[in-house]
């Protein structure tokens, strides 16, 4: 099967790669490379996935926001299957360039809903995020909860990209699934998120910030359950049959949770970095930040019905899983 990733640089996109490609699968490999964060990691993901098998791997260093660009590149390849993760991701900095996520997000999105419709693909899979949910304070949360109060630009893109999919499922009945995934950390990471940020400041002797008093919780998933559940809903694409779907649709289009199920408290977390780092952490007491939210809580039960996804990872495991592997390749 030959399956378009994008973002295949990015952390779960690499990571996804990998195991298509290990389970037989060709793929055909996207991202820009952009400099959000360290490029150098992306190009180390992108080596590490070609030294699976570089044969079955085709990368391509495009836009997706950009038609002309992805139509040219892809001409003439077959495309079966499409997995979208490409995005500009991150809450804090959409408050800093709102433009990235307008491009990426949503011209983005709206250009791979084309392409998946011109080319009439099997099933595209696409990243929406737990941010959907917004200030919630009803836990855990449910794909049948309303979603309709995001409090930053990211999460207001992430739904709109689900809302622009619910057309195309309608209008063209092409076969979509949603993932709205909760907080994602392990091994090949991404350089922004705390746990990463918090990793390298207690190894280098720093203070580490935490917001709101430590008074968060956020529900910590794994990269290996993230991909056996993209896995898993890759190959279950929802059925054209006029029964409701997950999230609520009648049309082909589910909405699944993928989390942990577990909404861990920050300072609990904290704990289990400081004891895999061997050190005890200094705290630098900050403010919330505007645009993220207090807790995160996936009830996944609809994906463990439709598909049987039971993450087995719990922090306790992971993080120190990460803290080798972050020692290792920044050969500390
Ligand atoms: N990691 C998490 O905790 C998390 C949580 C919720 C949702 N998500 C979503 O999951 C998806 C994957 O996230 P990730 O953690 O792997 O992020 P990531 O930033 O590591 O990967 C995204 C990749 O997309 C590429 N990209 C961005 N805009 C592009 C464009 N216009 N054209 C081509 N490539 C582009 C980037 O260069 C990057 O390599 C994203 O859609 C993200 O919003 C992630």
């Amino acid at each position: 099967m030959q399956v378009l990733v994008t973002g295949a640089a990015g952390f779960i996109g690499a990571a996804l790669s990998e195991r298509l490609l290990a389970r037989g699968d060709t793929v055909i490999g996207i991202d820009s490379l952009n400099d959000y964060y360290d490029p150098r990691l992306k190009h180390a993901r992108l080596e590490r996935i070609a030294r699976i098998d570089g044969a079955r791997f085709h990368f391509h260093h495009l836009d997706f926001a950009d038609m002309a660009a992805l139509e040219e590149a892809l001409d003439g390849v077959q495309v079966d299957r499409i997995v979208h993760l490409g995005a500009q991701a991150g809450v804090r900095y959409s408050l800093e360039n709102p433009a990235a996520y307008v491009q990426s997000n949503l011209v983005g999105h709206a250009n791979m809903l084309e392409f998946a419709r011109h080319r009439g693909v099997e099933h595209m899979v696409y990243a929406s995020s737990s941010s959907v949910y917004g200030g919630n304070d009803k836990v855990p949360f449910s794909v049948d909860d309303r979603a309709d109060h995001p409090v930053s630009l990211y999460a207001a893109t992430k739904k709109a990209d689900e809302l622009m999919s619910e057309t195309y499922a309608h209008l063209y009945r092409i076969p979509l699934t949603g993932l709205r995934f909760f907080t994602v950390y392990g091994d090949w990471g991404r350089p922004d998120m705390a746990y990463w940020i918090f990793t390298k400041k207690i190894l280098a002797g720093e203070p580490i910030p935490v917001f709101h008093g430590g008074e968060m919780w956020r529900d910590f998933t794994h990269i290996d359950d993230i991909i056996a559940g993209v896995l898993a809903v890759l190959d279950h694409a929802p059925a054209d049959d006029g029964a409701v779907k997950a999230g609520g649709s009648v049309k082909p289009h589910a909405l699944y949770n993928i989390g942990n199920h577990r909404s861990e408290k920050l300072l609990d977390f904290i704990a289990v970095l400081e004891s895999a780092c061997g050190v005890k952490a200094a705290i630098d007491w900050q403010p919330m930040q505007p645009g993220d939210v207090v807790r995160t809580y996936a009830d996944i039960a609809a994906i463990q019905r439709d598909l049987g996804y039971q993450p087995t990872t719990s922090i306790e495991q992971g993080l120190p899983r990460f803290v080798q592997w972050y020692r290792e390749y920044h050969g500390l």
